[in-house]
């Protein structure tokens, strides 16, 4: 295993937002596990700037409706590939790089009565393991800034879809080079690995083989966004050591603080592609 994927994996491990601390959350909100919904899992399980309405954003650039087969590539905890399945009567099959990470969504999936449409299973999106030609739509949010060869995982996105099959992600990208010592800081706090400008993705994307059907920079949206996520993240160290359970280490914090100003400056960003593999 390559030290990027080590460290994404080591990274994740340790991230404050757990199936463990939405556990204790829902516990203390409501006394007990019994009569949960999806919609009382969505304030805590979505780890991805723009909350649900970013969901609705990739549903719609990635033609989700009811019966629609979805890969949601590096699916976390599994609170995007629920809301899919909840909102728009999807099938969602998540592929998730840390063991626990998959273990919290099945947990989470079960509590919240999906497990007939939802499965999120241990794999890296650089090998998926999903048969060719067997999804209508792959989505991803926020994480292919850990994956070393986004060109590779994009290939993967193309073998597993469907001919006429849409890809719709977000990621981060850099608008201008970072200098050695943020670059340092992003990888050693947030496994942040190489990032592209949006010219040079989207290139990417058709090098792939895809069709671009839109691209939005969604820097000036994160900046706002990012600033709100950050005093989350600080009041949440709080209540994660309260509970006992993970709360992410000091180069995170760190480097979350760097990051916010980076997109604030507009050196760093965020970017939505959708594409069709013809
Ligand atoms: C920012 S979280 C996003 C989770 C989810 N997409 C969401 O929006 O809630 C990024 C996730 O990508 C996963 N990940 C990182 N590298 C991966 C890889 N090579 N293959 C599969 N998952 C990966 C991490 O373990 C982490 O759960």
């Amino acid at each position: 295993m390559g030290s990027e994927i080590r460290s994404a994996i080591d990274f994740y491990e340790r991230h404050p937002i757990s199936a463990e601390i939405i556990k204790a959350k829902l516990l203390a909100a409501r006394g007990t596990f019994a009569g949960i919904t999806p919609d009382d899992l969505f304030p805590h399980d979505q780890d991805h700037y723009g909350g649900l309405a970013a969901n609705d954003a990739l549903a719609e650039r990635a033609g989700i409706t009811p019966g629609t087969r979805v890969a949601d590539f590096c699916a976390g905890l599994g609170g995007p590939a629920r809301y899919l399945a909840h909102r728009y009567g999807a099938d969602v099959t998540g592929i998730e790089l840390t063991p626990a990470r998959v273990r919290g969504a099945a947990e989470l999936t079960a509590l919240a009565g999906l497990g007939n449409r939802v499965r999120v299973i241990e794999g890296n999106v650089l090998d998926v393991p999903l048969p060719d030609a067997s999804v209508d739509a792959v989505v991803s949010q926020e994480a292919f800034l850990h994956v070393p060869d986004k060109a590779k995982t994009l290939a993967e996105a193309h073998r597993v879809l469907k001919g006429g099959g849409r890809l719709a992600f977000t990621d981060w990208v850099a608008h201008r080079p970072l200098s050695q010592a943020d670059a340092d800081l992003m990888w050693a706090g947030m496994a942040a690995t190489h990032l592209f400008d949006i010219p040079s993705y989207t290139k990417l994307i058709e090098t792939a083989g895809f069709a671009i059907a839109a691209v939005d920079d969604l820097t000036a949206d994160w900046a706002e966004i990012l600033k709100v996520r950050l005093a989350m993240y600080q009041k949440l160290r709080g209540e994660t050591q309260a509970a006992g359970t993970a709360s992410g280490h000091d180069a995170f914090y760190e480097s979350y603080v760097r990051f916010v100003d980076l997109v604030s400056d507009g050196t760093l960003g965020g970017a939505r592609f959708a594409a069709v593999k013809p």
